[in-house]
């Protein structure tokens, strides 16, 4: 009885079956039990039309399809969730997503696109979350989510912005988190976050904000957390954070020197304050915070003398918990803030550095600041900038409103930066001075620049710079001279740049990196020289920037690693030598780095042979290793590299044979793409590595496999015992195989 009624209701749940699996296309898998279809890495250039239209969840992750027409998804009106990540798209016609109305769940990460417009998201009203991280959106027009009213997270992690204008979210009526993580904010309008009420989180950090943006925060009436780490900010003022709900507040990694105790007055609810990895070296008790309970300053210098007693006084009196180790004085560095004793912090020596002990909030009235501007300027007191870009001047303008922040002049001819050109510009962060036609900066061009960062000469012809070229500018943290005509490097200027954090020098034409020439650039994370006819690196050249961190040497002229020139470096943990002509690569070529080495390019170099212990001492920190377009046959052994979350092998002619096994079980257990080919011998040219059966008969092969084989048969088998119908299935597996293949 159980067995008729087992046959019909097969066969009633056949024929409907049949339909949904004729239209799913033919080189996606669909479940047509769930609803979801996968048509993964498979180079589409449009949304396959023959979707079964029930679909609930469509997943076309890793294709081709550059443009998004509008009506895309017409024929599947039941989506709740669209996943287009690494898709090359590019653009996304008005009305693409029309007719998805219960879609709760978008994701168009790791795209092409760089604007957003109202009409690409028409008729998302269910959509609760969207995903746009890793493009290339620069700019985003007030009223582009508008239509959202559902959204409760919106992702624009790691894109190109970097302007926030007025009402920009507007419409976001739910919106709870909004990610701008990673971007290139410099200005955020006042009324950006305006009609934010749900908003709980806002994270901003991986930003170049270079003050806070008080105003702008202070919409966000009902935001909790708020994460503002790794800005460039240097001082944070009086009520500076003025949000009525604000818990949560992380200012890590910025480059703070102090900070106001009047900072939070405006945020009643504060309970928690992360200051970690900043320049302070005092703090004042930040009495008037009723609700802090937790602060963290590791990371920072701070001197446990007399100045820190009121500081130490009121965590004890107010219960914070005080993670502050001491940085000095040399007695107590390494103890904890609260494992000392009052009466023990006392002030004998000098005071700690005079610059950095809190100074007063400057806030000088602005006075002319609105009215003044050079004629053939555009200055907006308002956002603190002034532009003259393209105005066709030969001499730098004067009279600037004083409270000039970011001062835009690229592309005019002035050929030389005579002494003493930015007069009166004591605010001034960020100067361009791209594609002027400069060959000649004089000494004190910059002069009174006090508070100068960012400093763009890029596509000029320098050739060389005097060493007191930069005096009066020694704040200056990112210096851009790439496609200028240097021979060598400009190692003189180090010296009067002390903060320098990040130089680009990449397109000119420097043929070596001889000793010292990073002499005094003690505080250079970051060196670009993509681009340039480098030789030789010398053995000492880059020992004296002992915190670098990020190396791009690739598109030179270096045949070997210049595995000497990187001892001496501690925390390097990018190195990028892809583009040059190195042939081989020697047994413990990168050992000097391998304890901070995080991400490492060798691609694109004609490689032909890399020794079997090329990566010794390189494992399971790393992150990132490219590979791809060499003429190697073989890699060394990986099986240490257990962290990786990229590994490219593409275009590297693999000889496929038995020394190739330990590559292939690697690959095996590997859940990353790794696109490995082979190159030879010419009966499996072209095969992948990890579907080539050409392994099958090496010795070792079985070892593993068949192991894992086992419990696998075994349950499989009392699966099909289990089952009630085990004849039909197996029919209908071949049935099905058979539709697959005459596909
Ligand atoms: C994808 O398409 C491009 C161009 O249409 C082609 O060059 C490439 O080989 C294709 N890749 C795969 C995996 O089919
Ligand atoms: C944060 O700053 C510290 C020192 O200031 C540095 O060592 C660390 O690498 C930074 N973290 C990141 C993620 O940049
Ligand atoms: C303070 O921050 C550091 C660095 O993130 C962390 O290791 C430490 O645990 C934090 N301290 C407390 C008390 O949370």
């Amino acid at each position: 009885m159980w067995g008729s009624l087992g046959l019909l209701l097969v066969s009633a749940l056949f024929p409907v079956r049949r339909v949904a699996a004729e239209r799913c296309p033919r080189i996606c898998i669909c479940d047509n039990i769930k609803h979801h279809v996968t048509c993964l890495n498979k180079n589409l250039t449009e949304v396959p039309i023959t979707i079964p239209q029930v679909t609930q969840k469509l997943d076309l992750r890793g294709n081709n399809i550059k443009v998004i027409p509008g009506g895309a998804f017409l024929p599947i009106p039941y989506l709740t969730h669209l996943n287009l990540q690494r898709c090359n798209v590019e653009s996304i016609e008005e009305g693409a997503f029309r007719g998805l109305g219960r879609l709760i769940y978008l994701n168009l990460a790791s795209n092409n696109i760089a604007f957003i417009y109202q009409e690409s998201l028409d008729g998302l009203s269910s959509l609760q979350q969207l995903i746009l991280e890793k493009n290339r959106i620069e700019e985003i027009k007030p009223g582009a989510f508008s239509q959202l009213g559902f959204l409760n997270f919106l992702n624009l992690g790691e894109n190109f912005l970097v302007y926030l204008p007025d009402m920009v979210f507007q419409g976001l009526q739910l919106i709870k988190w909004l990610r701008l993580s990673h971007n290139a904010l410099h200005v955020i309008a006042t009324e950006a976050f305006a009609g934010l009420p749900t908003l709980r989180r806002l994270s901003l950090d991986h930003n170049e904000l270079q003050s806070l943006p008080t105003e702008a925060l202070s919409r966000l009436s009902g935001t909790t957390r708020l994460d503002l780490g790794h800005n460039p900010v240097t001082y944070i003022g009086e009520e500076a954070i003025e949000m009525a709900s604000l818990k949560q507040l992380f200012l890590d990694n910025m480059s703070l020197q102090d900070v106001s105790h009047k900072a939070f007055v405006k945020s009643p609810l504060l309970h928690t304050v992360d200051l970690h990895n900043n320049q302070l070296q005092v703090l004042q008790p930040l009495t008037e915070a009723a609700h802090l309970k937790k602060i963290n300053l590791t990371g920072n210098p701070v001197v446990c003398t007399c100045y820190m007693r009121p500081f130490k006084e009121w965590t004890e009196k107010a219960r914070v918990q005080a993670d502050v180790p001491c940085a000095g004085p040399g007695a107590f560095r390494g103890e904890q803030l609260e494992s000392l004793r009052s009466i023990d912090m006392k002030c004998g020596g000098p005071a700690p550095d005079e610059k950095r002990l809190p100074s007063p909030a400057t806030r000088e009235p602005e006075g002319d600041a609105k009215t003044k501007c050079p004629k053939v300027c555009a200055c907006s007191p308002d956002f603190q900038h002034s532009n003259c870009e393209n105005r066709g001047l030969q001499k730098i303008p004067k009279g600037f409103p004083g409270n000039t922040q970011l001062l835009d002049l690229h592309q005019n001819e002035f050929h030389s930066i005579p002494k003493g050109s930015f007069p009166g510009l004591k605010k001034l962060v960020s100067l361009h001075l791209q594609s002027c036609k400069i060959a000649e900066l004089q000494p004190g061009a910059f002069q009174g620049l006090k508070k100068l960062i960012y400093l763009y000469l890029s596509n000029n012809n320098i050739a060389a710079i005097d060493a007191a070229v930069f005096g009066g500018a020694p704040q200056l943290s990112y210096l851009y001279l790439d496609h200028n005509g240097f021979t060598r490097m400009p190692t003189a200027t180090f010296s009067l740049l002390p903060n320098l954090f990040s130089l680009h020098l990449q397109h000119n034409s420097i043929s070596q990196l001889s000793d010292n020439d990073l002499a005094g650039a003690g505080q250079l994370r970051w060196v670009y020289l993509s681009g340039n006819r480098i030789t030789r690196v010398s053995p000492r050249a880059l020992s004296p920037a002992k915190m670098l961190e990020k190396l791009h040497l690739d598109e030179n002229l270096l045949q070997e690693v210049p595995t000497g020139s990187l001892r001496g470096l501690p925390v390097l943990s990018e190195l990028k030598l892809s583009k040059n002509p190195i042939k081989s690569i020697a047994d413990g070529a990168f050992l000097p780095v391998a304890r901070s080495l995080l991400h490492l390019y060798l691609d694109n170099m004609g490689l032909e042979q890399l020794s079997s212990r090329a990566f010794a001492g390189l494992g399971p920190r790393m992150k990132s290793l490219y590979l791809d377009n060499n003429n190697m046959y073989n890699v060394p052994d990986l099986r240490s590299f257990t962290g990786l979350e990229v590994i490219n092998l593409r275009d590297i002619p693999f000889h496929c044979d038995c020394q190739l096994l330990p590559l292939r079980k690697w690959i095996d257990k590997l859940n990353l793409r790794v696109g490995a080919t082979c190159g030879s011998p010419a009966e499996v040219h072209g095969q992948k590595v990890k579907l080539s059966a050409v392994f099958k008969s090496c010795p070792g092969w079985g070892i593993e496999k068949g192991r894992r084989a086992h419990p696998d048969k075994v349950k499989a088998k009392t699966k099909a015992e289990r089952s009630p119908s085990k004849e039909k299935r197996s029919g209908k597996a071949q049935a099905r195989g058979t539709k697959k293949s005459k596909a």
